[in-house]
């Protein structure tokens, strides 16, 4: 990100484009399984089950334990499995895209406990295999790297809500701190000066709580792979794929706005908040469109990464056109 002295659609990515590798679309199923927030909204209840043979049978949860996505992106296709799992920001294991894959590959994601911290009543830890016994959901969800390439993801996760009001948080509370593992024997990434390590996110307690943030576990019905973050990472999808952190070992929560890696490294090109907005540039590149990963032309970037609706009221009463 920072360290590109192009623009990021200039570098060859021809090498992730397989078409044949499209299967076939979902096959949407009625509103009826649309839990709470997606009900009465436009984004219809889909099935990416059926393309769940992707991911290797080793790894895949077992059948019947993964709740069928309640969120989808209509009718654009899912980006195969071999590209979401071979194309990735990972800098911890490497700065080029296909580091991540190779480099993560010895990484060491049991036994994983995350810290839990901060303004809350309960302090304590959570044990990766507490999160995995909660209920488990599909989201379909597209991401927007701030690099102007995009995803569409079948994730599976828990809600972040309920996994953080485990620890009570305290009304004092009004911010979510999340830290990645620090450990450069096993990341060698860790071991260039490239970000002020370990690498930090942050969200407001109520962007948190909303129903489209997760904590994945997972995609294509299967275990997350190193590479993309296990053994888990956040989703956030109005906004830029950077604050969705991966490999997660802390969590703070706090009265201040927490210190953000990128915002540390490029205060004038990263924000704290990184909501995804085609009308606000990168100082070094456009963000009105977008490559989706597999497609030849650029595609029109919406506002909130197409998630207006469910997330716009987040953000009543700041100026929008504005770089945060
Ligand atoms: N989390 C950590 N710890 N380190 C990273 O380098 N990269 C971010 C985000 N989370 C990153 C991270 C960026 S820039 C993006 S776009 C997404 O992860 C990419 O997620 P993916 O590789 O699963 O597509």
């Amino acid at each position: 990100m920072l360290l590109k002295t192009k623009a990021p659609w200039m570098e060859s990515e021809s090498a992730v484009t397989d078409p044949a590798l499209y299967a076939s679309r979902r096959q949407f199923i009625g509103l009826g399984a649309a839990a709470a927030v997606g009900a009465s909204l436009p984004w219809k209840a889909a099935k990416a089950t059926s393309l769940a043979d992707q991911a290797p049978k080793e790894s895949r949860f077992s059948p019947g334990s993964v709740t069928d996505s309640t969120w989808s992106v209509g009718d654009e296709a899912l980006t195969p499995y071999a590209d979401v799992t071979s194309y990735n920001n990972f800098y911890e294991f490497g700065t080029g895209k296909g580091d991540p894959v190779v480099m993560a590959q010895g990484f060491k994601t049991r036994p994983w406990q995350v810290q839990v911290d901060g303004a809350c009543a309960k302090p304590g830890t959570l044990d990766i295999e507490q999160v995995l016994s909660m209920p488990l959901e599909e989201r379909i969800y597209r991401l927007r790297c701030v690099e102007a390439w995009s995803m569409v993801v079948p994730w599976v996760g828990v809600s972040l809500r309920a996994l953080l009001e485990r620890f009570e948080p305290l009304g004092s509370a009004k911010y979510v701190r999340f830290e990645t593992l620090y450990d450069p024997d096993q990341m060698p990434g860790q071991r260039r000066a490239v970000l002020d390590w370990p690498y930090v996110e942050g969200l407001r307690l109520d962007e948190a709580y909303h129903p489209l943030t997760i904590m994945a576990v997972g995609l294509y019905g299967a275990v997350l792979p190193n590479q993309n973050g296990a053994p888990l990472r956040l989703v956030v999808p109005w906004k830029y794929g950077f604050k969705s952190i991966k490999s997660i070992a802390r969590i703070t929560f706090s009265e201040e706005m927490p210190k953000t890696s990128w915002a540390l490294a490029g205060p004038s090109e990263y924000g704290f908040f990184a909501n995804v907005n085609p009308g606000v540039d990168h100082p070094r590149w456009s963000q009105a469109k977008e490559r989706r990963i597999g497609d030849f032309f650029r595609r029109e970037t919406l506002m909130f990464n197409g998630y207006g609706e469910a997330v716009a009221d987040l953000y009543k009463g700041m100026d929008l056109a504005k770089f945060y």
